[in-house]
């Protein structure tokens, strides 16, 4: 059901009509209207107006996907689409979400697959409409992007704990987003119209940081001629942002602890306590795990964190990279910029050790150097051109050479059970070990 009681609509196009049929079964079970046509020229003639999701194969006699695709762009641009591939390949799925596809799914597929599926487009959608309300609000406030899984099961995780009062604590590379990610749980929270405020835990020294955070009586030390109310009681009921939360010294980690389980602060100096509702949220750069192994980081205080997010690293996401660039250039004024084939084979190929903000400096970087309206590879830095082939192996594509890491990196994350990377590159197991052998991929 939709926010206003009807039932959400679901448009199935596929030129199998038995194929069509499972669907549509499928689909009303989990309450769903479902309307199909077995043919892409008629669907868009009869147009798409009222429909909140759209399924559709991507062969189809008289009209591909990809190019049925985009003039449902066109006739509906914010429209999510599923596409249905018989053809797994990470080629078709790119060249498909850069036409905006939102998701795809391999056939053949179970009702199960399918419903999840749907559930999980319809979900993001919902956080997508949440969003935008969010930007009308607070003009500026950065976005997300990317419809990858990844970041799509990423935003799924804050969407479902953003409205709960339990101390959150974001981990992950440098660059993935952890500050964006504290701005998103606040916005999506009922605390957004109270403050969010925000301190660094690793810029500021010791003795500030606690009068930062709890506030002061005047004269509670020399130089304390007013009293002076801490960031804690000043986020009274939104969200306090401790980033690089490791760099915190273990006595104020003790301090913070307490303040956590009892919600209690008292200024330096000062008598009384007061009772304040803020939500906690923090972020580590370093392993904050193997900190608190180490003992540099208190681990009660680690536990006391309720819920783990963990932002995925830019490698792991990579069919992201040609959205994130468009958006990139659409923010800073470059829309008429275009990226040549050859130069986003090298982006989507790099290992981007410095995340999302990486690309945004090269990125930045390649325009001002290069202030061209198509960029080539040329006009890329150094780092991101593979050292030249000194191999036997045939000459892959850069399109090739994109997949093969991507696939390198699944094997790599999953220690090479291959069951597992299929799963998560969606395709099976053979056409796998097939691209494994063509790709000479080798284990540790
Ligand atoms: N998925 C994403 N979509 C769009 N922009 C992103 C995404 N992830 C990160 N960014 C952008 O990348 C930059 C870095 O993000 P942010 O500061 O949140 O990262 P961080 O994890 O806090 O990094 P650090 O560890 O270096 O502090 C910001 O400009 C942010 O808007
Ligand atoms: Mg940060």
């Amino acid at each position: 059901m939709d926010n206003d009681g009807s039932a959400t609509r679901i448009l199935v196009v596929d030129d199998d009509a038995v194929a069509c049929e499972f669907l549509q079964e499928a689909l009303q079970i989990s309450g769903y209207d479902v309307d199909y046509f077995t043919s892409a020229k008629e669907t868009l003639k009869n147009g798409l107006a009222g429909y909140d999701l759209l399924l559709s194969d991507i062969r189809m006699p008289e009209m591909d996907g990809l190019e049925f695709l985009r003039q449902v762009r066109k006739a509906r641009p914010g429209l999510p689409v599923i596409l249905m591939t018989a053809f797994g390949s990470l080629e078709t799925t790119m060249e498909a979400l850069q036409e905006g596809a939102w998701d795809y799914i391999s056939k053949p597929f179970s009702p199960e697959e399918i419903r999840e599926m749907v559930r999980k487009v319809l979900d993001v959608r919902k956080l997508r409409q949440l969003r935008r309300q969010d930007v009308e609000n607070t003009p500026k406030e950065p976005q997300f992007i990317g419809s990858s899984a990844a970041m799509v099961d990423f935003y799924k995780q804050i969407a479902r704990v953003a409205d709960s009062s339990a101390s959150i604590l974001i981990s992950g590379e440098s660059g993935t987003g952890k500050e964006l990610t504290a701005h998103s749980l606040h916005q999506l929270s009922a605390r957004r119209e109270k403050p969010f405020l925000a301190v660094n835990c690793g810029a500021i020294p010791e003795t500030l940081l606690e009068s930062e955070l709890f506030g002061f009586e005047k004269g509670a030390f020399t130089g304390a001629d007013h009293a002076h109310q801490g960031l804690l009681e000043a986020a009274q009921g939104g969200t306090v942002f401790l980033d690089e939360i490791t760099e915190m010294s273990p006595a104020l980690q003790g301090k913070l602890l307490r303040f956590m389980q009892s919600g209690e602060v008292r200024r330096l100096g000062g008598h009384d306590t007061k009772h304040v509702a803020a939500r906690v949220v923090a972020a580590a750069n370093r392993d904050i795990e193997k900190e608190a192994d180490a003992g540099r980081f208190r681990s009660d205080l680690l536990f006391r964190f309720v819920v783990h997010l963990r932002t995925p690293p830019l490698r792991a996401h990579r069919e992201d990279i040609p959205q994130l660039i468009d958006s990139l250039l659409k923010k800073w004024g470059y829309a008429n910029v275009r990226i040549s084939d050859e130069a986003l084979g090298l982006l989507m190929a790099y290992k981007w050790p410095g995340n999302v903000r990486e690309l945004e400096n090269v990125l930045r970087q390649t325009l001002l150097l290069s202030p061209f309206a198509l960029l080539t590879p040329e006009n890329l830095p150094e780092k991101l051109h593979p050292p030249s082939p000194v191999s036997e192996r045939p000459l892959l594509s850069l399109l090739e050479r994109a997949e093969r890491q991507q696939i390198h990196d699944i094997l790599e994350s999953t220690s090479w059970n291959q069951s597992r990377a299929a799963q998560l590159l969606r395709i099976d197991r053979k056409t796998l070990h097939a691209k494994i052998i063509r790709y000479h991929l080798t284990g540790r």
